[in-house]
């Protein structure tokens, strides 16, 4: 059985296919011959992540899992959130991204985040959708060089560094994108596509 996963990040594509195992034929965008950007135009995580996998199943006739994450601020109404990547302008820069969000909290003690990843599953048989949530805290200031977007400006609850301080292993164990793939791999243990 053949799974696409909607995206062309080949570490994405291989941290799903190592935690999946060999049930499904794993393959890519690139794999289903689609080269043109997927849509995202809703103004949610969830509604992006279902749009991207509807769009594959409904022009490349297969089953198709597809993700979209984002950094919620709860001083901030949940934004970032769905324009995460964008926050400060077009050139999706994650250092501008970085210091409009801290310049936003320069004023308030109240600090708290999450990371949010939305995996979406459409099928012959209809959606499944699965959520990953990662709580922490926004630093005062960036700390670490790992990672990327807004890790070094992120620590996870109940641990004393930012996100960018982890390897990328130890970020994996605990990410929202980790929790989120978790729950799908369970949803196959007792379903077929
Ligand atoms: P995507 O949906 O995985 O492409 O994520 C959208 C945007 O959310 C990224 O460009 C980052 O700005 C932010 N983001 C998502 N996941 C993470 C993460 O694990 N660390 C830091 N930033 C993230």
């Amino acid at each position: 059985m053949t799974l696409c996963l909607a995206t062309r990040n080949a570490h994405k594509l291989e941290e799903i296919r190592a935690k999946l195992g060999n049930r499904f034929r794993l393959i890519s965008l690139d794999d289903v011959g689609c080269t043109e950007e997927l849509p995202e135009t809703t103004d949610t995580i969830p509604g992006n992540s279902l749009q991207k996998a509807q769009f594959v199943f409904e022009h490349y006739n297969v089953a198709c899992v597809a993700d979209d994450s984002g950094l919620e601020i709860d001083a901030l109404g949940g934004a970032p959130g769905v324009h995460s990547a964008y926050y400060a302008g077009p050139q999706r820069s994650h250092e501008d991204n970085i210091q409009k969000v801290l310049g936003e909290l320069r004023n308030t003690t109240q600090r708290s985040a999450q990371f949010r990843t939305v995996l979406t599953l459409v099928t012959a048989n209809g959606m499944q959708v699965f959520e990953g949530i990662l709580r922490g805290n926004i630093l005062q200031e960036p700390r670490g060089k790992n990672g990327f977007g807004y890790d070094p400006i992120f620590q996870p609850e109940g641990i004393d560094l930012s996100l960018a301080q982890l390897s990328m292993e130890e970020k994996n164990e605990i990410s929202h994108r980790a929790r989120a793939i978790e729950k799908l791999v369970s949803y196959f243990q007792t379903n077929s596509l």
